[in-house]
């Protein structure tokens, strides 16, 4: 028998097929947030005009970023309940966007109120915030028509298990490259392969570090650098330019000197220190890469400055009047 859309049948069996695999996702997947004030609301989401409720919100199946992961995306989050570099996050976005020569019709200006208005409408302490442009409708179901869609999610931050922060945490390299690497696509195929393997090598991984013709380029959703004869090195190119990096990059630089250069692997495996950077993981220091033991197995004071000096800059911006 030929393949089957799951689902699509009308026997029983794809039926109950169906339903359990609807609610295993549903119970996965737990529509209904928490507001600050520990009450149970729905989430509210910018879809393509419209602020709908989160179950709402939905993409249509003839949309190139579900038939041909045709899409770009970028994230950041709140410190103090404001957006947080969100001008950095949209200049990212629309270049993404320009790159990709993918239909963006929306300026920063736009985009920037319709961030704050789907801020406003939910009600988290510390939110995430994601923007999506899709590849729109296609005649053809292959080349782009002009016809993107713009989805704005607003989800409450989860923040990292402190263990990381505290105790250091483990990745693994993976060689691998990711096409167009300076934009934000949706497309996280090398990313999720590669995780799938850096957790098979170690599965502490936090995550898996790309290399690319012997050298250390990134993670699968963060930046790197190494602590080596009294200075901080993180590579230059071939690689998303994290929001986080360049903010850590200014705490580097705001004291001494930053090396920006290729890192081969041997380096990476005899640092002194390495760091991991991002906007969900923040600085988290890296004290194993695959079976090599980093800094004696603990974070160095230098990750540990690093660290104080983010959470220093953050709370001071949280504390602030007025927002990036
Ligand atoms: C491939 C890749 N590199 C780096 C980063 C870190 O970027 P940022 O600091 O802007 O979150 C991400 C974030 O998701 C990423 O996906």
């Amino acid at each position: 028998m030929a393949c089957k859309v799951q689902g699509s049948g009308t026997g029983t069996t794809s039926n109950m097929r169906r339903q359990s695999h609807d609610k295993a996702r549903g119970a996965r997947y737990n529509w209904r947030q928490f507001s600050s004030s520990g009450a149970k609301t729905m989430g509210i989401y910018y879809m393509d005009g419209e602020y709908v409720e989160t179950a709402e919100a939905s993409v249509p199946a003839s949309d190139l970023a579900l038939l041909r992961g045709y899409g770009i995306f970028d994230f950041t989050r709140t410190y103090g309940g404001k957006p947080f570099q969100l001008g950095a996050h949209l200049r990212r976005l629309i270049r993404s966007a320009t790159l990709l020569e993918l239909d963006c019709p929306w300026d920063i200006e736009e985009l920037h109120d319709i961030v704050m208005e789907t801020l406003r409408r939910n009600e988290y302490a510390e939110s995430n915030i994601r923007l999506l442009v899709t590849g729109g409708d296609s005649p053809n179901g292959f080349l782009p028509a002009g016809d993107s869609r713009l989805l704005v999610m607003v989800t409450p931050v989860k923040p990292m298990a402190a263990h990381y922060y505290e105790s250091g945490a483990a990745v693994a390299t993976v060689e691998m490259s990711r096409h167009l690497p300076e934009i934000k696509s949706i497309n996280y195929l090398p990313g999720i392969t590669a995780q799938k393997q850096a957790l098979k090598l170690n599965p502490e991984s936090i995550e898996a570090i790309y290399r690319v013709n012997g050298n250390v380029v990134e993670g699968t959703r963060s930046n790197t650098f190494i602590f080596k004869g009294g200075r901080w090195i993180t590579p230059a190119d071939e690689l998303l330019l994290g929001i986080t990096r360049a903010e850590v990059i200014k705490l580097i630089e705001a004291e001494g000197q930053l090396e920006l250069r290729d890192i081969t692997l041997a380096e990476y495996y005899d640092a002194d220190e390495i760091v991991i950077t991002s906007t969900t993981k923040e600085v988290i220091p890296v004290v194993q890469v695959d079976d090599v033991t980093i800094g004696g197995g603990a974070p160095g004071e230098n990750s540990k400055r690093l660290m104080a000096q983010w959470r220093e800059m953050t709370e001071n911006y949280a504390a602030s009047d007025g927002y990036q």
